[in-house]
């Protein structure tokens, strides 16, 4: 099996377990989103899962995306352009290769990174990030501090806010990660009875290769899958 051939056959895969989630949890066909991470994967690597008919591309590392869709901008033979998201850490020295640049930002965490994005002048819709289990070392806002930051789109004049975003703890059984996408559905129903301009919590992005299903099952609208689609990343440096 070549590398495009293994890439398709891995989206193949995780397209046949988000539709077997999806009846599972009794959802509408297609409305779960997938987000393939290629994170320390190639651009021929994107161009494969392009073939292969995926279209939205999850990056961690602002200059990786830099690099990465400036090598496809130029590249007329692809079937589609990427639609690329970001959802790794945002330093501010970064925010200029993300802001206006990205579908979705998955990682907007405090009031401060708002503002940093704003400032850019471009339209950019975001996800917040939220620690639910309150991990010390973990990004994400805390769930107690979410109202406010939610308040603060309202003076936004360039961001949106689209949705939540979570990182579970590690669990050995994907099971154990439920209760925290459960607790982002929960904080997504709450926040959304109330109305703030700029603020439409549509989406979910939550579940990567080893508990999809689990956030499926808790409502999902995207999940972040890398692993299931390109194999094992080298390891993070
Ligand atoms: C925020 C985020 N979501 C999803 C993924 C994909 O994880 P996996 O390879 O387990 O599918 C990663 C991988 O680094 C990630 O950082």
């Amino acid at each position: 099996m070549t590398r495009a051939e293994a890439i398709a056959d891995g989206l193949a895969q995780v397209r046949e377990r988000i539709a077997a989630a999806e009846r599972a949890a009794g959802r509408v066909s297609g409305s779960v989103r997938l987000l393939a991470v290629s994170k320390k994967m190639t651009a021929d690597d994107v161009r494969a899962a392009l073939a292969a008919g995926q279209r939205a591309f999850g990056e961690n590392y602002a200059q990786e995306l830099r690099d990465k869709r400036a090598a496809l901008a130029q590249d007329s033979t692809l079937p589609h352009p990427p639609e690329w998201h970001y959802i790794g850490p945002l330093q501010s020295n970064k925010i200029k290769y993300v802001a206006g640049q990205v579908a979705l930002a998955h990682t907007v965490d405090s009031a401060a990174l708002l503002e940093a994005i704003e400032a850019r002048g471009a339209p950019q819709a975001c996800l917040v990030q939220v620690n639910v289990a309150g991990e010390g070392q973990k990004r994400g806002i805390a769930p107690g501090d979410l109202p406010a930051l939610l308040d603060r789109f309202a003076a936004m004049s360039h961001v949106t806010c689209a949705g939540l975003m979570v990182i579970p703890p590690f669990t050995e059984n994907p099971d154990d990660a439920r209760p925290y996408f459960a607790a982002l559905r929960t904080l997504r129903d709450r926040e959304s009875a109330r109305a703030r301009p700029h603020v439409e919590l549509r989406e979910l992005s939550m579940g990567m290769s080893g508990d999809l299903e689990a956030a499926i099952a808790e409502g999902a609208t995207i999940v972040r899958v890398g692993t299931a689609i390109f194999g094992a990343r080298q390891r993070d440096v």
